[in-house]
């Protein structure tokens, strides 16, 4: 992908479905008895790994339209045991999730994934998973996959987690389905709740108090229609592109604006950029609205503590704009961008200070003095599709020309997102 400066950015445009909430929609309508319908889902590579894993073990799943699924749900025990290894791709939600539910079943199963998924780490569900009765093992020791799993008749436990992660926290309660008794989470802080959410719109019973999830095992869990928002995660390149393109205006429509992810929209209010938040009809426990952004004059701001989990996956865009606004930012607490795709924290420092940025890496984060302008560079994405596409949004912003390297790896959580940005683009 090749980008120069763009003069403008106009017009109005719908990011495709949410990831988080297409993982799950697929998981908990497996899990389910009946029918699920899922609308708007996210043809991504990640949620199609999960789709595929599903099929392994047995779901019926029909693709009506590319965003449009039917899932043949079995009930919590109608898995069965795929005929070969399952493979995850790129997906550390996937991994995480179906680690939770194979923990509580009666076959064994390895689970393996892409060369970046074997890096990350999975002793943080390992951990708990054991302690509730699962067998558990990184084939190579390191903790990390491929994953063998024996399932076993599960033990509720209590567990508080060291990092507020929901890959985690679902992967808990997924196995906490299969206990002999409640199992609780606590978490640092609180991350994503959506498998709270609609693990309740299924039939289950999940109570939340603070950062502490409670599930109630063996419930029976009934088909739903779910309807998927726009990714606020997708939505964050828009608007961070709209905020530092002149002469930019933007809609960008249905956007899920859970307050356990609306982080990026509330920097943006801390950092004076001009967007619009016009709440819309949801047909579920999710939150919609539309956003409407304008070039801004943006300054920098300082992000950290509880605010982390709900924007963990912006930070990258985010720092992009911190290059645009006036004076410092600092974002620190969020240690975990290290083991995301790509350590995160290191691929941006490096690849923004390349464009000529101002921008130094701490333990838990980085520290940007915005106002020095970008020129273009070549960029590796790593294969990080959150890499890939925030330098899109630097390059249409630099002098000279960008070209990002291993560019088809946004297909992972936004297919379409270079004919989006090209439709919008003034040059
Ligand atoms: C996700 C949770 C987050 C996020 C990831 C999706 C989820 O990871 O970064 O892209 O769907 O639960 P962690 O839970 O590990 O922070």
């Amino acid at each position: 992908m090749k980008l120069t400066r763009a003069k403008a950015l106009k017009g109005t445009l719908t990011v495709p479905g949410d990831k988080s909430i297409s993982h799950r929609a697929v998981m908990f309508g497996a899990l389910a008895e009946g029918l699920t319908e899922v609308e708007g889902f996210l043809p991504g590579a990640d949620c199609l790994s999960t789709i595929d894993c599903f099929r392994r073990m047995g779901i019926s799943i029909e693709k009506q339209e590319e965003t449009r699924l039917l899932i043949h749900g079995k009930g919590l025990h109608g898995l069965k045991k795929p005929a070969d290894i399952l493979d995850t791709g790129n997906s550390g939600t996937t991994m995480r999730l179906i680690s939770g539910i194979l923990s509580g079943q009666s076959f064994e199963t390895t689970l393996t994934g892409d060369a970046s998924i074997q890096k990350r780490p999975m002793g943080r569900i390992i951990e708990p998973l054991s302690l509730m009765g699962a067998s558990i093992e990184s084939l190579n020791g390191s903790g990390c996959a491929p994953l063998r799993i024996q399932g076993h008749p599960l033990h509720g436990i209590r567990y508080t987690t060291k990092v507020a992660s929901a890959q985690v926290k679902s992967s808990i309660l997924l196995a906490g389905l299969y206990g002999d008794c409640p199992t609780s989470v606590t978490e640092p802080a609180l991350s994503r709740n959506h498998t709270e959410l609609m693990l309740n719109s299924f039939g289950a019973r999940v109570e939340t108090e603070g950062t502490t999830a409670t599930i109630e095992p063996h419930p029976r869990l009934t088909g739903q229609k779910i309807p998927v928002p726009g990714d606020i995660s997708s939505a964050a390149y828009f608007l961070a592109a709209g905020c530092i393109t002149p002469d930019s205006e933007l809609l960008i429509q249905n956007v899920g604006i859970n307050p356990t992810r609306d982080g990026i929209l509330r920097v943006c209010q801390m950092m004076g950029a001009d967007v619009s938040i016009l709440p819309t009809d949801s047909r579920t426990d999710e939150p919609v609205a539309d956003l409407f952004v304008k070039t801004s004059d943006l300054q920098g701001c300082i992000i950290e503590g509880d605010l982390i989990p709900a924007l963990i996956d912006e930070i990258p865009v985010i720092a992009v704009m911190a290059c645009f606004a006036k004076g410092t930012t600092i974002i620190r607490d969020a240690a975990e961008l290290k083991v995301k795709e790509s350590n995160r924290i290191d691929v941006m420092v490096e690849s923004l200070s390349a464009m000529g940025a101002h921008i130094t890496a701490t333990e838990d984060g980085m520290i940007i003095k915005g106002g020095y302008p970008l020129h273009g560079a070549v960029i590796d994405s790593r294969l990080d599709h959150r890499i890939a596409m925030s330098f899109a949004i630097a390059g249409m912003n630099a002098d000279g020309e960008t070209r990002i390297l291993k560019d088809a790896c946004v297909n992972i959580s936004y297919p379409g997102f270079y004919r989006d940005l090209e439709r919008l683009w003034r040059p």
